[in-house]
């Protein structure tokens, strides 16, 4: 599905038309993958529209930047307040996705240039529904696992969220795809289990809750904290160990987390089938927890929820 536009994007610090945020073709990040970036959801809660975990994403966005030594000429406050906007000057009432990236701009070409490159920053917003398949929250998905391998440690960092770490992910999920899936899972190169291509996993096993630690070569997902952190709540044991590839077909359960995936049941790997081959009363459990928050079922006991004030900024958009 083609990106239903928006009338603004926030860019290096303004709001400008949303046909006007353009990069130059000789741009740095184009050619080496040299941009860091967050997914984020907005989501229509009953007092508010409302941005789930924000700072977290933020500090993640920062955090990869470092490891780049990217140095983004925003604070953190300031990136905040731009998700916001792009929120609040769209008029995206419904919820929506947002997507802040920051990226070595156009200057100098080559690798490590002598002279740094100007940092480019921008966040858009536009309105998103579930990223795979709309009856996947409730029937699973078909998955497979990935001949492609996540990159090894020391190579690429899994833990930045940049772009150059998404050509594993394309290949992953362009095989899967492929081969008729909704999504692959790639293994570490230990062979143990890594993450689907832009989604953790989690394992129920005997009531327990597994998953992949972040020495597997992934991304520490803020859905994945958030799964954790509920399952606390819930009183459900939760490991982060190695996962054999084995277990996958031996799990009584299987579910991927994610801001695109939110928490989606998986009813296959590889073709077997797991567990009951729908999704299981843990997974449910954790899901109406994580929506919860949303529609108010939920205690948003850690201040998760980041409410939009969606009158404030439109006039700074003239919209
Ligand atoms: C490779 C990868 N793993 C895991 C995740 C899940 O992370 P989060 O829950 O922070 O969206 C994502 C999505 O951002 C991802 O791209």
């Amino acid at each position: 599905m083609p990106i239903p536009a928006t009338s603004h994007i926030w860019f290096n610090g303004k709001l400008v038309p949303w046909e006007k945020a353009t990069v130059h073709v000789l741009a740095h990040a184009l050619h080496y993958g040299s941009s860091v970036f967050e997914g984020l959801r907005a989501y229509a809660t009953p007092g508010a529209v409302a941005i789930f975990r924000l700072r977290d994403h933020t500090r993640r966005l920062f955090d990869s930047a470092k490891i780049y030594r990217i140095q983004i000429p925003f604070t953190p406050a300031q990136i905040d307040a731009a998700c916001r906007d792009v929120v609040s000057s769209n008029g995206l009432s419904n919820g929506a996705y947002i997507r802040p990236v920051a990226f070595r701009g156009y200057g100098e070409i080559g690798v490590a240039p002598k002279i740094e490159p100007p940092i480019d920053v921008a966040v858009a917003a536009w309105e998103w529904g579930k990223y795979l398949g709309k009856e996947s929250e409730a029937e699973g998905v078909d998955v497979c696992v990935s001949s492609w391998q996540r990159m090894a440690p020391n190579t690429l960092p899994a833990m930045a969220k940049a772009a150059g770490n998404y050509l594993s992910s394309q290949l992953i999920s362009l095989e899967a795809k492929r081969l008729g899936f909704a999504e692959g899972i790639g293994l570490a190169t230990d062979g143990t289990v890594s993450e689907g291509a832009g989604e953790n996993l989690f394992l129920v096993k005997d009531g327990v809750l597994l998953t992949p630690a972040l020495a597997h070569s992934v991304l520490g997902g803020i859905t994945r904290d958030t799964v954790m952190k509920l399952a606390a709540e819930l009183q459900i044991e939760v490991r982060e160990c190695a996962v054999p590839r084995e277990l996958l077909y031996l799990a009584d359960e299987l579910f991927f987390t994610g801001t695109a995936a939110e928490v989606t049941p998986i009813r296959s790997v590889d073709r077997i089938q797991v567990g009951a081959g729908r999704r299981g009363p843990v997974t449910e459990k954790l899901q109406q927890a994580f929506f919860g928050l949303f529609d108010g079922r939920t205690e948003d006991r850690w201040g998760w929820l980041d409410d939009v004030d969606m009158r404030r900024t439109r006039a700074a958009a003239g919209g």
